[in-house]
């Protein structure tokens, strides 16, 4: 892998394939030292990669976490954890249910309660784990991270959002229509990413060029929510050549 040092940033630059086996060894270094780490886990194209290389790693003893909590980014409101366009369906399909992982230690937020109490309680369960070691993060076209869209206060907790049209038109992908794509989806907000003991964000394909562009080298925003993690102390960020060509 190429290395881009980009501001206060290096960007580690590969393809796919380069960058799932790199943050796979991620993965391994932390649990080698830490098994019953607390991870924190995103959905959406780009991790997955990354997630039939854990698979495997698994299947061939090579990684195990048996003993590990976990904690997912994010949910669509409304939709039920066995509804196929759900996160927790995405993430039991993609991965817990090829990996070892204690399914009561998986926490995916509902999409189903929303209310103020539960979403407070998303953030306590984190705490109570003893923090995020480590979160995992893809990157919107316009620069959100977990479903926190541009103008999310940086300081916010997990909350409910109305996504935006072009979230919802990126995602149409997934369902039948985009009438179908859910308006809300509640998410770990900005700080409850920033508390991650360490951050790896994944960006893959043109699409992100420009918000990878505009989340290393431009003003810290939450115009662009993942311009957070140049503030970071200990964030790694992993691209295609697509993805850094603006770079
Ligand atoms: C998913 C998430 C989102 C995605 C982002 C990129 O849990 O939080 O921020 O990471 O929308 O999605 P893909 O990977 O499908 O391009």
């Amino acid at each position: 892998m190429r290395i881009i040092e980009a501001g206060y940033k290096k960007v580690y630059v590969g393809d796919a394939e380069e960058i799932a086996r790199a943050v796979a060894d991620i993965y391994a270094a932390i649990l080698k030292a830490k098994p019953n780490a607390v991870l924190g886990f995103a959905t959406g194209s780009t991790p997955l990669p990354l997630y039939a290389e854990l698979v495997r790693r698994v299947a061939a003893g090579e990684m195990s976490f048996a003993d590990v909590t976990t904690f997912n980014l994010d949910e669509y409101v409304g939709l039920e954890p066995t509804h196929d366009q759900s996160y927790r369906y995405f993430m039991d399909t993609n991965l817990f249910n090829h990996i070892d992982v204690d399914p009561a230690r998986v926490h995916v937020p509902s999409g189903i309660s929303v209310d103020v109490e539960t979403l407070a309680a998303y953030d306590t369960a984190i705490v109570a784990a003893g923090g995020i070691d480590m979160q995992l993060l893809g990157i919107g076209c316009n620069g959100h991270i977990g479903f926190n869209e541009p103008g999310t206060p940086l300081d916010s907790l997990t909350h409910v959002v109305e996504l935006t049209q072009n979230t919802r038109e990126v995602n149409a992908r997934f369902f039948a229509s985009l009438d179908e794509v859910p308006t809300h989806a509640a998410t770990m907000g900005i700080k409850t990413v920033m508390n991650a003991r360490q951050l790896v964000l994944i960006a893959t394909g043109a699409s992100k060029a420009d918000a990878l562009y505009a989340t290393v080298k431009g003003p810290v925003t939450p115009e662009v929510p993942a311009s957070a993690l140049q503030i970071h102390p200990c964030a790694f960020i992993f691209a295609d050549e697509a993805a850094a060509a603006k770079l």
